[in-house]
């Protein structure tokens, strides 16, 4: 099945992208960087207190020496991005993890360094985690000026939480969110989960009403995806637990969908939901970016760049005055309009002046694409806009599981084993 499954997925890929792009990331023998004037930035921060056993993210346990040797390299990373390009203007700063709440003292001398270095203009957003949220940490986020924060909640259900091994109970996060939405951020978004093991329709609409009632505006529910490389797989296995098959997973994705347009909610990416004027909050439709952190990507004109995995190997590189960055992928025009309509699909509408800009309109291959998504339902159109439908919403996230997924998959997996690797085909 997966042969097949595979098969269809290359010829594919090679059909729309063209089979002169090169699939494959390199040891990076020296790093050329294309000119850029705006970008967003990104921040790793890979480390968490407690390890979920379904996280497919590059992090490691916390640990506070570590942490002030990350934050020592982190700062050299800074200043030879701002020899490299100058002062450039940042449209904005995404701090991701790991949990980046860990480092909650480290991240205020890191974003003082980034507003010294840069010209930072645009919002800052931030993950946290329930466990990591008191005072204190709502109070050094609005002092660095953080404008937008999301909450990994997960699920209102002790029993869920315990069954992919969150370590905080249910009846914490009321007061949690509460403390948070009352600090007066631009955007609060939570994250839930469903598809969890053993979790039923009604289990799911318990979550969302949850998440409502609590005043949530800005809500991202994502279906559990199993890493091979993460241990969620051996842990169900240990648990006995039973995972809710494509069919389930369907209807789960339209409830949600039909949940949150029957509650005022509008639908922001195929994930995400939110209500009101308060801004979208996104980790991942910024067009530039430059990474920093170990396990961070840059992606800029016509090239991806992956700092290395290796937490050790990243301080090492950086204390020796060197960039962490491992490994590289040329981007061809053809995959880059490609890799842009991958990400407005996941916005759920692409604009069609841009689309027309980047894609010839004779280009066959891509009005068949049109055509066939049209005809199955999958898209509308209206004068400025082709929207994905909810059907087509579901499709995006099946795509996303069996290409980019995997792709993600095969990189990170092979990059956290190999801190320097020779090369990884995808
Ligand atoms: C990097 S985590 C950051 C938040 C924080 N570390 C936490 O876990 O609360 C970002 C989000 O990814 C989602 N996530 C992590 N692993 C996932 C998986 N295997 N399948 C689906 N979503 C996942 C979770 O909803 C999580 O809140
Ligand atoms: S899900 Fe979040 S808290 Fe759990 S290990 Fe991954 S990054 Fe850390």
């Amino acid at each position: 099945m997966s042969i097949f499954i595979n098969k269809i997925k290359n010829t594919a890929r090679s059909y729309f992208v063209g089979s002169e792009q090169k699939f494959m990331f390199e040891k990076v023998k020296s790093i050329d960087f294309p000119t850029v004037k705006n970008v967003g930035l990104y921040i790793q921060i890979p480390f968490c207190k407690d390890l979920c056993p379904y996280c497919p993210y590059n992090r490691i346990k916390y640990d506070k020496k570590l942490a002030k040797e990350f934050l020592k390299a982190i700062l050299v990373e800074i200043e030879k991005y701002n020899k490299l390009f100058g002062r450039l203007d940042v449209s904005s700063v995404y701090i991701g993890g790991g949990t980046p709440t860990n480092l909650i003292d480290e991240l205020g001398v890191i974003l003082e360094s980034v507003r010294h270095k840069f010209s930072v203009h645009g919002n800052i957003c931030i993950e946290t985690t329930p466990s990591d949220i008191d005072k204190s940490v709502v109070d050094k986020m609005k002092e660095y000026g953080i404008s937008q924060v999301s909450i990994g909640v997960q699920s209102f259900q002790d029993k869920f939480l315990k069954a992919i091994g969150r370590k905080y109970e249910a009846g914490k996060l009321p007061s949690v969110i509460d403390m948070v939405l009352s600090a007066d951020f631009d955007s609060v978004n939570t994250d839930l989960m469903f598809a969890l093991p053993g979790q039923e329709i009604e289990d799911v609409i318990f979550d969302l009403k949850k998440a409502v009632d609590l005043k949530l505006e800005h809500i991202t529910t994502y279906p559990l995806f199993t890493f091979p490389y993460s241990s969620v797989g051996k842990y169900l296995k240990i648990k006995k637990l039973r995972m809710p098959n494509v069919k389930v997973r369907r209807r789960m994705y339209k409830t949600i969908h039909d949940y949150f347009l029957g509650n005022g909610f509008k639908r922001v990416s195929v994930w995400a939901f939110k209500k009101g004027d308060l801004p979208r909050y996104s980790s991942v439709t910024r067009d530039y970016y430059i990474g920093l952190g170990a396990g961070a990507a840059s992606c800029l004109p016509g090239i991806f760049y992956f700092n290395t995995f290796s937490v050790a190997e990243y301080i090492n590189s950086l204390t020796k005055g060197k960039l962490p960055i491992a490994i590289k992928m040329n981007i061809e025009k053809s995959l880059a309009r490609y890799y842009w309509l991958y990400w407005r699909l996941y916005d759920t509408y692409i604009p069609k002046v841009k689309l027309m800009e980047l894609f010839d309109c004779n280009d066959m291959k891509f009005l068949f694409l049109l055509k066939t998504g049209k005809i199955f339902k999958l898209f509308e159109e209206n004068k400025e806009n082709i929207y994905l439908t909810e059907r087509g919403s579901f499709w995006v996230h099946l795509m996303q599981n069996y290409y980019f997924l995997d792709y993600v998959n095969k990189v990170w997996s092979i990059a956290m084993k190999n801190p320097w690797p020779e090369r990884i085909k995808i």
